[in-house]
């Protein structure tokens, strides 16, 4: 395997003086391509922070992170956004989907804005759409579907435009049991397809589906360790 993420004393500063919050306070990680990784650690240790940094939706204040060998500095904006829209996917807890809009539609945004023709937007969502075990549900509009439903949606947005990395915020934080399983397997699965895999989660059954845990506590990397299987 490659590295694919070096990130070197991250250290995130919300606000400044009074109001000051340090959500990281320093964090050093490796992820090699292919590795499927839970952040775990209770609210407000600083996970959704980290992930936002190593998706690159956020800048740290203090450290150094590399991407695929460069840092991040090397990169300038127009090679970040080619490399958000055609290298990660996202997947949030709150979905971000929109409800009075069709399955299909909605996984077909990201495409909007990338450089794939207009001709091929179908047939690649239909594709992440068939991913997720969703085809039945096409032309439905998403505020019609089960919260199961519409994570499935969301991580089919994520898998539109063939990332090779996704990042998730606790995917599975509004799912009952069996549609947390459900999602965890469609991620096992993609994880096997060779994507590498980020995942946020304060549920140990659900970080137990990854390879490696690490576990965060007041903006530090506290343990990280390998699940054995
Ligand atoms: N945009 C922000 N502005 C100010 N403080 C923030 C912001 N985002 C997060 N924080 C604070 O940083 C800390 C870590 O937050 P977060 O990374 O969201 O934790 P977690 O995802 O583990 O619950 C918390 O104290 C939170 O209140
Ligand atoms: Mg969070």
């Amino acid at each position: 395997m490659s590295k694919l993420i070096k990130a070197t004393n991250l250290k995130r500063v919300y606000g400044s003086g009074e109001v000051e919050t340090v959500a990281l306070k320093d964090a050093s990680l490796e992820i090699e391509k292919g590795e499927f990784v839970s952040i775990m650690g209770p609210s407000g240790s600083g996970k959704s922070t980290l992930l936002h940094i190593l998706g690159m939706l956020d800048r740290q204040t203090e450290g150094t992170y590399e991407f695929d060998g460069k840092t991040i500095d090397e990169y300038d904006e127009t090679q970040l956004a080619n490399l958000r829209n055609e290298s990660l996917g996202f997947v949030f807890q709150t979905f971000n989907l929109l409800p009075r809009t069709t399955v299909l539609e909605n996984v077909q945004l990201p495409l909007i804005y990338s450089d794939v023709k207009e001709s091929e937007w179908s047939d690649m969502a239909v594709k992440a759409i068939k991913a997720v075990n969703l085809e039945h549900r096409l032309e439905h509009e998403t505020g019609q579907l089960s919260g199961g439903e519409r994570q499935r949606v969301a991580i089919a947005r994520a898998l539109v435009n063939d990332p090779d990395v996704i990042f998730a915020d606790e995917p599975t934080g509004n799912l009952d049991t069996k549609a947390g399983i459900d999602l965890m397997s469609i991620i096992t699965d993609l994880n096997k397809e060779g994507k590498t895999i980020v995942i946020v989660t304060h549920e140990e059954e659900i970080a137990a589906y990854s390879r490696r845990m690490i576990k965060l506590r007041d903006g530090l990397i506290e343990e990280d360790k390998k699940i054995s299987k």
